[in-house]
């Protein structure tokens, strides 16, 4: 039987990698999908390929205006959030002794900013019950060196879970934290040197990098009422990088 049927899902930054994979796996669990990215062509190429039930607008989710805009296309055509999964992200590297005030900024802008006014626009929306989903890393527990101020956005995402969770009485949601290990995504191959990402694998007790979609299968289980007794709780799909 399909786990999401009937549920109406939100999953930003899905025009590629582990958003898209977990938009698709939605679908496939018969949830009709809502999904956001800031390039137009790339989300329109998403959409193209995830077909009917999924729809995408165009959104930056460190704008709170845009997120509002957003979440009126939501409300007219679907009246209801009961997954929210906020996984827009950005990654940028830096050395430290290099670190700018833009990258700090545009990292927080996103990642911590963008997170935080994504559940809190959506809170009018939320079903009784609404199961939301925060995309974490594994950064914020073992940081590599040169992605402090990434990891440091991402420690943000797992203390604000921890914060919200105590929001159910009030406002009748559950929170949970899905933390990546590398992931092979565009987002990943663009940061990281292909050499050190072979080098990288060496250091995964699996041996090798997560596929997006072994990411969207655990958010799917955090999204589906299996899990609805969850709360407040992280959860890395990291092949053990973090856990040893
Ligand atoms: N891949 C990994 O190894 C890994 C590991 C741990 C955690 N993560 C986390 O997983 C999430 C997804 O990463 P990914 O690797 O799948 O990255 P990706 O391939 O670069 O995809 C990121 C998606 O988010 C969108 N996006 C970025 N900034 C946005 C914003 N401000 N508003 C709306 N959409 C935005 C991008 O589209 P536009 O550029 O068009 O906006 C794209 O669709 C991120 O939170 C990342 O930190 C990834």
């Amino acid at each position: 039987m399909a786990v999401l049927e009937d549920k109406v899902a939100v999953v930003t930054g899905a025009s590629s990698g582990i958003g898209f994979a977990t938009a698709r796996a939605f679908r496939d669990e018969g949830a009709t999908v809502f999904v956001t990215g800031r390039r137009k062509d790339a989300l329109d190429a998403a959409v193209a390929e995830l077909g009917p039930g999924v729809t995408g607008v165009v959104c930056d989710a460190s704008v709170p205006s845009e997120l509002d805009a957003f979440y009126n296309t939501v409300r007219d055509r679907a009246g209801r959030i009961d997954v929210l999964v906020a996984n827009a992200g950005v990654g940028t590297a830096a050395p430290f002794g290099e670190v700018t005030e833009d990258l700090i900024d545009s990292l927080f802008a996103t990642n911590v900013k963008g997170t935080i006014f994504t559940l809190q626009q959506a809170l009018p929306l939320l079903s009784t019950g609404a199961s939301v989903i925060l995309t974490g890393s594994t950064a914020a527990t073992r940081p590599s060196l040169g992605l402090e101020i990434y990891a440091a956005s991402k420690a943000a995402i797992r203390t604000l879970a921890r914060g919200w969770a105590l929001s159910a009485r009030t406002h009748g949601f559950r929170v949970n934290v899905v933390s990546p290990g590398s992931t092979r995504t565009p987002g990943l191959l663009e940061l990281v040197p292909p050499e050190i990402l072979k080098q990288a694998e060496g250091d995964i007790p699996l041996g090798r990098l997560a596929e997006p979609e072994e990411i969207a299968a655990l958010t799917t289980f955090l999204a589906s009422d299996a899990s609805s007794y969850v709360n407040g709780a992280e959860f890395f799909a990291d092949g053990g990088y973090a856990q040893a």
